[in-house]
């Protein structure tokens, strides 16, 4: 049954909190057990729809799934090639199964994702890469299917960088002939925790992180176990939570080295930040400063925490813009958020915020992941009045038992049914 998140807000938000294991480093590292026959084992994989729905896609293409403590993976008996278009339409990521499998097997069929709430979102950038690594490329009743008699290493430059298109074509180079260098590649520390793993099963990556990824191929490769890094967005997300409450939240279990962009801007609106080795705290306070910020690759200040910050925005004393650079239609938020009376104006990809100092509760939308995690913290916010936020489920695909979480901070929050 569909359901609602209610939310009395108005009290600071205070505590600890734990992360959860990172969605889009676990997607990833879940495709990769395609590579190689064996038990992968992955540790620390969040609880979340979107891995439940990766999981469901990897059982199609023929990889045992056992989740108990690990999920373990086993792609022995794995036969299947093709990601079909039920699942690739509630979740974009699946095309992260086009490059491991064309790598082992040769082809790959993937259902050309469509359009999304947030964009566009073409997936032209892999497929250009997989044809200069050897692959033919042909569209078929809205599928693309890829197939190859051997990948051959190449020079692949990236027109602009791309998250999950570096993933892919790093997955298919590590099993090619000869050398594969990725130029102009993300430098996100999800690709980073990939090319990790993947050395673990015996490939042969060096330069992750960096805008130039050298592959050489090998042959075989061996599942290994690996932990999956702690989601930087998560932790962004009750960083923030601290700053729009006038709370106090520490996250335990995060990596602070990732959050700098974030923590620059959160610093000048206001909001202090103390770190640790494995642990951020953010303590809000008032004026909350304006500040302008524009979206950017890593390690720019992230779209995925855009959403988030203007709720921040709409709070401040003063005036500031956000930019969107990645995804042209990133602001399904903003007249959700101006129902609760926030003054944003829209111009293409920038948002003018005249902050206002409060917010009050209404009965709002969420339309995709990120922009569900800005109304809650909206709701969060709101001194004056309820927040009905239905449509919950996009928050379901990458939070982890948020409500709980919130809770646990003292937040009064929770679910009902429609
Ligand atoms: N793009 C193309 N052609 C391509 C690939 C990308 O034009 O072949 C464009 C996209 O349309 C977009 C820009 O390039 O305008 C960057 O997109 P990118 O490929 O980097 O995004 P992605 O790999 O599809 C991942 C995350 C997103 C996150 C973006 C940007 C995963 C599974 N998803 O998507 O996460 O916003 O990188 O950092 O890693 C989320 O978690 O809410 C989410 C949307």
């Amino acid at each position: 049954m569909a359901e609602r998140i209610i939310i009395e807000g108005g009290i600071p938000v205070r505590g600890e909190v734990q992360v959860s294991g990172a969605k889009n480093a676990a997607l990833p590292l879940m495709a990769a057990s395609l590579l190689a026959p064996g038990e992968l084992a992955l540790e620390n994989i969040p609880d979340l729809v979107d891995v439940k729905t990766m999981i469901g896609l990897l059982e199609h293409l023929g990889v045992r799934c056992e989740q108990e403590k690990r999920l373990i993976l086993d792609s022995s008996q794995a036969d299947g090639w093709e990601a079909p278009y039920e699942l690739v339409k509630t979740m974009r990521a699946s095309v992260l199964v086009l490059g491991p499998l064309l790598a082992r097997f040769g082809r790959a069929k993937v259902s050309q994702p469509g359009g999304c709430a947030i964009g566009a979102r073409p997936i032209n950038r892999h497929l250009a890469g997989l044809e200069a690594m050897g692959a033919s490329v042909t569209l078929d009743h809205g599928y693309v299917v890829v197939e190859s008699d051997g990948l051959v290493g190449a020079e692949v430059v990236f027109e602009a960088p791309t998250v999950t298109g570096t993933e892919n074509l790093m997955m298919a180079a590590v099993l090619a002939d000869g050398t594969t260098s990725l130029i102009n590649a993300a430098r996100e520390p999800e690709v980073v925790g990939l090319a990790e793993a993947l050395n673990k099963m015996g490939a042969r990556i060096s330069g992750a992180g960096t805008g130039i990824i050298t592959i050489e191929g090998t042959t075989t490769l061996s599942p290994v176990n690996y932990r999956v890094m702690p989601d930087r967005i998560e932790t962004g997300t009750y960083l923030i939570a601290a700053g729009v409450t006038g709370g106090d939240v520490k996250v335990n279990g995060c990596v602070p080295s990732y959050h700098r962009a974030l923590i620059e801007r959160l610093e000048k609106a206001n909001v202090r930040i103390e770190e640790g080795e494995d642990w951020l705290r953010a303590i809000g306070d008032n004026p909350v400063g304006a500040v302008d910020v524009r979206t950017d690759p890593y390690p720019g200040f992230p779209t995925d925490m855009q959403a988030q910050f203007m709720v921040l925005m709409t709070l401040s004393e003063g005036l500031c813009t956000i930019t969107e650079s990645i995804f042209e239609q990133r602001f399904m938020h903003v007249p959700e958020l101006c129902r609760m009376g926030a003054d944003i104006t829209l111009s293409e990809r920038r948002a003018v915020i005249r902050g206002v100092r409060k917010l009050s509760g209404a009965q709002v939308m969420a339309t995709d992941l990120r922009a569900s995690a800005s109304l809650v913290l909206a709701g969060l916010a709101a001194g004056d009045g309820v927040t009905e936020i239905s449509r919950v489920y996009h928050l379901d695909r990458g939070y982890e038992s948020m409500v709980e979480k919130f809770s646990s901070l003292g937040a009064r929050i929770w679910r009902a049914s429609e």
